[in-house]
């Protein structure tokens, strides 16, 4: 099943946003299996966000995420990455529709929230660098034949 991996970035937490961040994936049906709160290092952070280190605010959002405790989540489920991206909204939270993570509790792209992988590929990879292997949980939740047909 297709993994992602959802990082309420130090702004949510901040701003005591957690919990309705999080139940918004939970509500939708998908499957925690992954959850910490975590002071990311720079290293991890540069590592994370290496496509975008040619950027000219590569250095802003390197300060950014590591500037206080991030909200580590892997979630599993149907379609579970493209699904999340809908969720969360656009990159800018000014052009995220309502009802969007991003459109309902953010203003600037610079301070949008919350991150989700953008491939089911980069979903492994994100999970497999932010969460060591006894952090991760295989589980079955009794709601699954409700949710999948
Ligand atoms: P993530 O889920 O965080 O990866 O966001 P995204 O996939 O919607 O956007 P992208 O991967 O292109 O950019 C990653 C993050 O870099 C964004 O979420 C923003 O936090 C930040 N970012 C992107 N573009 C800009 C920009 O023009 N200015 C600033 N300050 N930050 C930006
Ligand atoms: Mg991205």
């Amino acid at each position: 099943v297709e993994q992602t991996y959802i990082m309420i970035k130090p702004d949510g937490v901040q701003r005591g946003l957690v919990g309705e961040i999080l139940s918004r994936f939970e509500k939708k049906g998908f499957k925690l299996t992954g959850l910490k709160l975590f002071q990311c290092p720079k290293e991890l952070a540069e590592e994370h966000y290496k496509d975008l280190q040619s950027k000219p605010f590569f250095p802003k959002l390197i300060d950014y995420i590591t500037s206080g405790p991030v909200v580590c989540m892997g979630w599993e489920g149907v379609g579970v990455v493209a699904s999340a991206r809908k969720l969360i909204g656009a990159t800018n939270p000014l052009n995220a529709e309502p009802g969007t993570i991003r459109g309902d509790l953010a203003v600037q792209t610079g301070r949008n929230v919350v991150h989700g992988s953008d491939s089911p590929d980069n979903g492994k990879r994100e999970i497999g660098l932010w969460f060591k292997e006894g952090e991760l949980c295989a589980w079955t939740a009794v709601q699954e034949p409700w949710l999948v047909e």
